[in-house]
């Protein structure tokens, strides 16, 4: 029983690193919610959007659909990029591809009247 519980304990562990390490999935309702130094999926009027805010604050918005076939990125704080869970597109946090196969970048956007 013992053994089997810490089994069970280390693959908790390996989820937890696999998913709090590796890929944010969290989607927030405010851009304002989005912590200096990470990325999060925000709905800002209707619309995915995948929010990075620098460390110094400044915010960074670009579409959360990759550009291959429209899946939504996730934020990978290790990489500090935007990733697409369907078939390993990568995007810089402003948008740029950096893996394919997705060719184009993401879609950049404006925040300005639409920060929520
Ligand atoms: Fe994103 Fe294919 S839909 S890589």
């Amino acid at each position: 029983v013992r053994e089997a519980g810490s089994l069970l304990g280390a693959q908790a562990e390996v989820a937890k690193h696999f998913v709090g390490d590796r890929l944010s999935v969290s989607h927030l309702d405010s851009v304002s919610q989005v912590v200096p130094g990470t990325g999060a999926v925000v709905r800002v009027k209707g619309r995915r959007c995948a929010v990075y805010r620098e460390p110094d604050g400044t915010v960074r918005a670009v579409s959360a659909r990759c550009t291959h076939l429209g899946c939504l990125v996730a934020f990978n704080e290790a990489e500090t990029a935007w990733e697409c869970p369907c078939h390993g597109s990568r995007f810089g946090v402003d948008g740029s591809v950096l893996q394919g196969p997705a060719v184009r970048p993401l879609e950049e956007l404006d925040l300005d009247d639409g920060q929520g």
